[in-house]
């Protein structure tokens, strides 16, 4: 487990991986290479909650967030949904429970439909109220995200980069959704527009409630707005816990990695040897088609010794802190925390 109680969406064991290179060669290997993007997660999302997932490019995050959403199969693993098992292939309703929005608002919007065309559409598949209430509807949703009813009328391409995500986000909101998945919404965006639209974000959860789960780069957008975190590297959650717990007291050597890269969010007296100059996990993440024996980090790991390349290690939880979480032998040994 990793997250309080009253979880809505549950994921054990998921593993997503992709074969790569020609039949030829998978035939010659007697199997496929796999690509292992997400490889052994659990994770838990509360009603209401807002969950950050954050870790370097290429961890798995996308992947996982499409797992969950049900728009990529998973190869192992299970994800329930208010303690009902999802199936492989979603139902249209559970199809609209989780909805996501994507970093490029653009690509994600049918250039040919006007959006008033397209949550029309939309709110008709799933009959989502019924056809007299349609127009009011679509135009109360765009209100929401803080467009006027002119938009019912435009293109996505009449509108800038930021309208467009407003226009994802009223897509996304059409659909009642309990989830919300946002992954990178504002990375594309001009940095100046790139506030509000996590303002209107905060400002929808808080009116609309469902619970979200947020992928971002930005740890500041994530501290303020998330009350979990979730720290993801090379295909497996590393560390998972309340937020403000996380970014003071992090377990996990790549979390205070991560943080110490930051200087201002670093917790004091926690930067990991190397000083704050530069990246501060040092060295690349390795590729998901080779993961290291034992802890997956340990290629990059200031603490490594023998017993990481022996032994993976299990999320486990701080000790008197069961929602905190990490995936280190030595997380609450004293280790992470700096001592020698
Ligand atoms: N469709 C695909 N086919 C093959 N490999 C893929 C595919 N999608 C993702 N991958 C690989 O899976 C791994 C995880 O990718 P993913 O996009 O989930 O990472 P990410 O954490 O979202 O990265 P970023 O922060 O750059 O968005 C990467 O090695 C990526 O190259
Ligand atoms: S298990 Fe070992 S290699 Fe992995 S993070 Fe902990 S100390 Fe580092
Ligand atoms: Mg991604």
């Amino acid at each position: 487990m990793t997250g309080p109680g009253a979880e809505l969406l549950s994921a054990r064991g998921i593993a997503v991986w992709f074969p790569v290179g020609s039949a030829v060669t998978a035939r010659l290997r007697h199997r496929p290479r796999l690509l292992r993007a997400v490889d052994g997660v659990d994770l838990d999302l509360a009603r209401g909650e807002a969950l950050a997932l954050v870790g370097e490019s290429g961890s798995g995050k996308s992947t996982l967030a499409l797992a969950l959403a049900g728009l990529r199969p998973v190869n192992r693993g299970s994800i329930t949904y208010d303690g009902r098992p999802l199936p492989t292939r979603r139902s249209r309703a559970d199809r609209r429970r989780i909805q996501i929005v994507f970093q490029d608002p653009y690509s994600s919007l049918n250039p040919r439909l006007t959006v008033g065309g397209m949550l029309r559409e939309l709110i008709a598949v799933h009959k989502v109220v019924p056809p007299r209430e349609q127009a009011a509807f679509a135009a109360e949703l765009l209100r929401l995200v803080g467009l006027g009813e002119d938009a019912l009328r435009a293109y996505p391409r009449q509108f800038s980069g930021g309208q467009r995500q407003r226009v994802a986000l009223a897509r996304a909101l059409a659909l009642r959704p309990e989830v919300l998945v946002a992954d990178e919404p504002v990375s594309a965006l001009d940095v100046s527009v790139q506030a509000t639209i996590l303002n209107l974000l905060a400002d929808l959860r808080r009116e609309l409630g469902p619970s979200l789960l947020l992928i971002s780069h930005n740890l500041a957008v994530v501290r303020h707005l998330c009350d979990r975190t979730a720290v993801m590297y090379l295909g497996r959650i590393v560390e998972v816990g309340p937020t403000e717990r996380l970014f003071t007291s992090p377990a996990h050597p790549y979390t205070r990695g991560l943080l110490a890269a930051i200087p201002r969010l670093a917790p004091a007296g926690g930067q990991e040897p190397g000083g704050t100059a530069g990246p501060a996990v040092a060295g690349d993440m390795p590729s998901a088609l080779s993961v290291p024996s034992g802890c997956r980090f340990r290629t990059r790991c200031p603490h490594a010794r023998e017993r990481c390349a022996a032994e993976d290690p299990a999320l486990a939880s701080a000790p008197g802190e069961p929602g905190h979480l990490a995936a280190c032998h030595f997380a609450f040994e004293g280790i992470a925390a700096g001592a020698p």
